[in-house]
């Protein structure tokens, strides 16, 4: 089974999202675009395991947020890997939020490292994927359409609390992929 941990959207950001994504398919760009109702920020990628190992990652999720509190997350800027001006992965970030989810992500780098779940060769960096590009068509009217959005974007103040760790289970299909809830761990509220 193909699993990853991440931070569930509410409703209404996830709307707000495919408002974004509706704004940047006028540029005709070749861009696979995240369904809806599948956004979310991944705190760590599992790849595939098996069931005993699913029972210890859900032991090791609820040890690495045990102590810690929800908190508030702003979706502020719009960016794409490996730059702007050459979009492959297009995704919007965070800034009031960040530090904690980063927190949690290296928890849960360290607890899943014990059970054999191999460390990430790249530094944890908080983002939501909305899209990916799929070849150099109309690339630069999307460079141009990211540019002026990502200004408009960051003044949204598109907000939430994250009250809770999600443990997924995603199966690819032909029809793109389906994500299952397997666990979720609540964060300490007040
Ligand atoms: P992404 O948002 O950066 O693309 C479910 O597939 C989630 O796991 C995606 O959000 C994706 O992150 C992440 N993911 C998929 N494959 C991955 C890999 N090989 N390494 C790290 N993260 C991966």
């Amino acid at each position: 089974m193909r699993a990853f941990i991440a931070i569930e959207l509410p409703r209404e950001i996830k709307d707000s999202l495919a408002k974004l994504q509706w704004q940047l398919k006028s540029s005709g760009a070749d861009v696979k675009w995240v369904e809806p109702s599948n956004i979310h920020l991944t705190l760590k990628f599992l790849g595939e395991i098996d069931d005993k190992i699913q029972d210890k990652a859900g032991r090791a999720l609820e040890e690495s947020t045990k102590d810690k509190t929800a908190f508030n997350m702003r979706l502020a800027a719009l960016g794409a890997f490996p730059k702007l001006k050459s979009p492959r992965v297009i995704w919007v970030g965070i800034d009031q939020g960040d530090n904690e989810a980063k927190a949690i992500a290296k928890e849960l780098e360290q607890n899943l490292e014990k059970i054999g779940i191999p460390k990430e060769d790249r530094p944890f960096s908080s983002h939501i994927t909305i899209g990916r590009t799929r070849s150099p068509q109309n690339r630069e009217k999307l460079v141009e359409n990211l540019t002026t959005l990502a200004d408009k974007f960051s003044q949204e103040n598109l907000e939430f609390k994250v009250t809770g760790i999600t443990l997924f289970k995603s199966t690819l299909t032909p029809g793109g992929p389906i994500y299952q809830a397997l666990k979720e761990t609540p964060l300490k509220t007040t």
